[in-house]
């Protein structure tokens, strides 16, 4: 059962700690329906693109509480600095590089340097944050190929019974998602039209490239294959092990690793997706420092968050098909 949790100080109380213990709660932001989880915790991360159904990890937006917030986790530039001052709280999304030491889950990310961070500006949104003293990963509140929730009824039609509560902020008043921009290049790149239009944008910090999905190889994830890669090259669907490789493993680990990281060792597929990214990450890095030829995958089935598990492996397996 999914509760539906009244707009009070009660409510959000208890949608905070529900998000400090791990659970999925969906909440109101002014642009769309929020499917929100505790971003530091990557299990809860993972329950997400469980929850929605996704056959692949895009990236998510982290919500904070305040401006100054976000960028303790993002490095800003002066254009974000900027954009900040004028459009946060609000319907913009800045995708910025990770601090090294960035406390978000690597999965929220899918793997790659950069995290896409905003402050909503209902204030019951922003209460829930700040309740759950915790930044705040949380995708559109529907299921992979609906369309975007904007009132706690369609969220419960939707995602009923799969998530833990449903904050009751009434109707979305925007309606359409946030404008997402990529400022990690020097001329800043509109990945997602939004709630905020390019007009104001462009007048206070000039130009912005527009990428067509269709024009060539696009940044914005969902139509880009740009994600993490690691150096080493990957083989998959291994059934046995040789010296020259390391191993990522799932469930109990093939005989004759010597460097192993195991997914799950229980065979669970959200804490096999929760801890992907670190894997591939530390793989490579002790696979170059110690001459390794390949890492080595086991398979992982093709269920719930393994298609997803599946489809990045798959693709880190082969890539120039899949570099910018
Ligand atoms: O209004 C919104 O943005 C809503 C509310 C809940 O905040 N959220 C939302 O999230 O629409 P989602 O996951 O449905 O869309 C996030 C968009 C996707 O297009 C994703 O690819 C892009 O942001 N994105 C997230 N992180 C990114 C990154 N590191 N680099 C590039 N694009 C990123
Ligand atoms: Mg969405």
């Amino acid at each position: 059962m999914t509760a539906l949790l009244k707009p009070d100080q009660t409510g959000i109380t208890e949608a905070a700690a529900l998000l400090r213990a791990g659970k999925l709660v969906a909440f109101g932001t002014e642009t769309v329906y929020g499917l929100g989880a505790d971003a530091t915790d990557p299990v809860a991360v993972a329950a997400i693109f469980a929850a929605k159904g996704r056959p692949r990890f895009n990236p998510l937006i982290c919500h904070y509480p305040d401006p100054a917030s976000p960028f303790s986790h993002v490095i800003p530039n002066t254009l974000a600095e900027r954009l900040a001052e004028a459009f946060w709280p609000g319907p913009l999304t800045m995708v910025l590089p990770r601090r090294p030491r960035c406390p978000v889950a690597l999965l929220a990310s899918a793997g790659l340097d950069t995290l896409a961070v905003r402050v909503p500006a209902l204030p019951l949104a922003l209460d829930l944050i700040r309740a759950a003293r915790v930044a705040v990963a949380a995708p559109s509140a529907n299921r992979s190929g609906q369309i975007s929730p904007t009132r706690p009824e369609h969220v419960l039609g939707d995602l009923g019974g799969r998530i833990e509560a449903v904050l009751d902020c009434g109707p979305c008043p925007v309606g359409v998602e946030s404008t997402v921009l990529d400022l990690t290049t020097p001329e800043p790149v509109l990945l997602r039209a939004g709630g905020v239009a390019l007009e104001p944008l462009e007048a206070l910090i000039g130009p912005i490239g527009k990428e067509s999905p269709r024009a060539g190889p696009a940044r914005s994830p969902g139509q880009m294959e740009s994600h993490y890669a690691p150096r080493l090259s990957l083989r998959l669907h291994a059934t046995e092990v040789g010296p020259d490789e390391a191993l990522l493993a799932f469930g109990p680990p093939l005989a004759g690793a010597g460097t192993v990281f195991n997914l799950s060792t229980s065979g669970d597929l959200i804490e096999a997706a929760s801890r992907l990214f670190e894997g591939l990450h530390e793989l490579d890095e002790a696979g170059r420092r110690l001459g390794l030829a390949r890492i080595a995958a086991m398979p992982v089935p093709q269920r719930g968050l393994g298609r997803a598990i599946n489809d990045r492996l798959t693709r880190a397996a082969a890539p120039g098909r899949d570099q910018k």
